[in-house]
């Protein structure tokens, strides 16, 4: 049973509307007698469908329209219209209506339009959804100067053959990085296998990436491919490298140097051309220092780095990131479309996500969609120890002084090169520096790259 909101400022019309859609259509129904008042429902009440009438004294048809746009919401909208003004009907449209139906139609004929319009709006996320998972485009969101440089990054690596070493504390984001190069390298059509070396027993580690031979240890019945193979042509994802175990880090090394895996039992070895990607969120120089990873093989594996920065690096993207997943995960849970409305998102920009990054930010979202009825999440939906923690705090494994200032002054050349649309002459004036060419100079200095287009 779906809820449909009627608006008409003729409440006898609208009253008959919804009578006429609870009995015909089984839906249950709301009415509104002014824009005003539609939008009120709108932000209080998880409706899926709005049938709008466009002529209304005071905030008319067109401008609710607006008005929902510009607040996000997305819900199918009929409107209708007596006048029989098809011109008036294709203006409404444009602003986001999903069709029009005239107050002569039948009751009938209305409780269709309105299934049709669900429906819609229904395969449309799902869509989106289903596109995004087949690789259509990037699955990456956010459009900070932090997000723009991790994009230039991934693009000039995807290019490249050689194995690729992702760095980056937990949640940021990793994976995805992964398939955004696999993406753009090898392309969807290929194989992506993905290996967690901190999930698998260390036994089982080496025959499941390089696979065995029948009767090469006991339980092993049948011959298997191990994932080098089975990514051939493709990546291969070693995702948490760092907990590789030391022999099977040895035949890492020989396998990346060879180009060809022998299986565990077999005589003869087998040409590979899988792609490596590698990641973790440790600090893989130390543990070569202390002896935990061979070095040779740090050396193959971060000849190309990627360094994907935590979300209190770019917390300007917080409020689309939110967005984004608002979106799936309402899809996921089968609920409506729901908004989070202003001081909800000034909590979420004020804490600095430093236990588990994006992925902390989406636990958030699935707690805070959970906990809310209507259709906007306001502030006290927020968790408290979000709301609480408000002020920016050092790094949880707080970083040396050195790597936190070059932060923060990232941090605050992004934010001025981010309000001048990236205009570098300006940008150097609004931070007090002698000419553009002193901000290129810091610029370079931090790694921040001037925007392409
Ligand atoms: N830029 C982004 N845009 C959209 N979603 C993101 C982004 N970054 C991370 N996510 C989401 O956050 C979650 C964590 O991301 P992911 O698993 O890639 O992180 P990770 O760095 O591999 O974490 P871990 O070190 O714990 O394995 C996932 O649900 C992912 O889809
Ligand atoms: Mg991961």
């Amino acid at each position: 049973m779906a809820l449909v909101l009627v608006v008409d400022d003729v409440r006898t019309l609208a009253d008959q509307y919804a009578y006429d859609l609870r009995r015909i259509g089984g839906h249950d129904a709301r009415v509104a007698t002014s824009g005003q008042a539609a939008l009120e429902t709108l932000a209080r009440e998880p409706v899926d469908c709005v049938i709008l009438d466009l002529e209304m004294p005071g905030m008319d048809g067109f401008e609710v329209l607006r008005r929902m746009k510009k607040d996000g919401l997305e819900i199918p909208v009929i409107v209708y219209t007596g006048t029989g003004d098809f011109d008036r009907c294709a203006q409404a449209i444009k602003l986001g209506a999903t069709s029009f139906i005239d107050k002569a139609e039948s009751m009938e004929r209305v409780a269709r339009e309105v299934e049709s319009a669900i429906e819609r709006a229904r395969l449309e996320i799902e869509v989106t959804t289903l596109r995004r998972d087949l690789g259509g485009e990037s699955a990456l969101v956010g459009s900070s100067a932090a997000m723009r440089e991790l994009a230039a990054r991934i693009a000039r690596v995807a290019a490249i053959p050689s194995p690729v070493l992702i760095v980056g504390e937990s949640g940021t984001g990793k994976e995805l990085v992964a398939r955004e190069i696999h993406r753009l390298g090898a392309g969807a059509r290929t194989p992506f296998v993905a290996i967690n070396s901190a999930a698998l027993p260390e036994n089982l580690i080496e025959s499941e990436l390089f696979g065995h031979e029948a009767g090469a240890f006991t339980g092993a019945s049948r011959t298997h491919r191990g994932a080098f193979e089975r990514a051939s042509g493709g990546t291969l994802f070693l995702d948490e490298i760092g907990e590789l175990p030391a022999a099977a880090q040895a035949k890492l090394l020989r396998v990346l140097e060879e180009g060809e895996v022998t299986r565990l039992g077999a005589e003869r070895s087998t040409k590979v051309n899988a792609r490596v990607v590698a990641a973790t969120h440790r600090d893989l120089e130390a543990d070569v220092e202390g002896s935990r990873f061979r070095r040779d093989l740090y050396f193959r594996l971060n000849v190309h780095m990627v360094r994907v920065p935590p979300l209190r690096e770019h917390r300007s993207d917080v409020p689309e990131l939110a967005n984004a997943l608002l979106s799936t995960t309402c899809a996921r849970f089968g609920v409506r479309r729901k908004r989070l409305d202003r001081d909800a998102l000034d909590a979420l920009l004020a804490y600095d996500w430093h236990r588990n990054n994006v992925r902390e930010l989406r636990n958030v979202i699935e707690r805070m969609v959970l906990a809310t009825d209507g259709a906007t999440i306001g502030a006290g939906e927020v968790p408290v120890e979000i709301r609480s923690s408000g002020a920016p705090r050092p790094t949880a494994n707080g970083g040396t002084f050195r790597e936190r200032r070059a932060e923060a002054e990232r941090e605050i050349v992004a934010r001025a090169l981010e309000e001048t649309e990236w205009n570098i002459q300006r940008a150097a004036k609004n931070l007090g520096l002698a000419d553009h060419a002193s901000l290129l100079k810091i610029m370079r200095r931090l790694g921040l790259k001037r925007r392409a287009d």
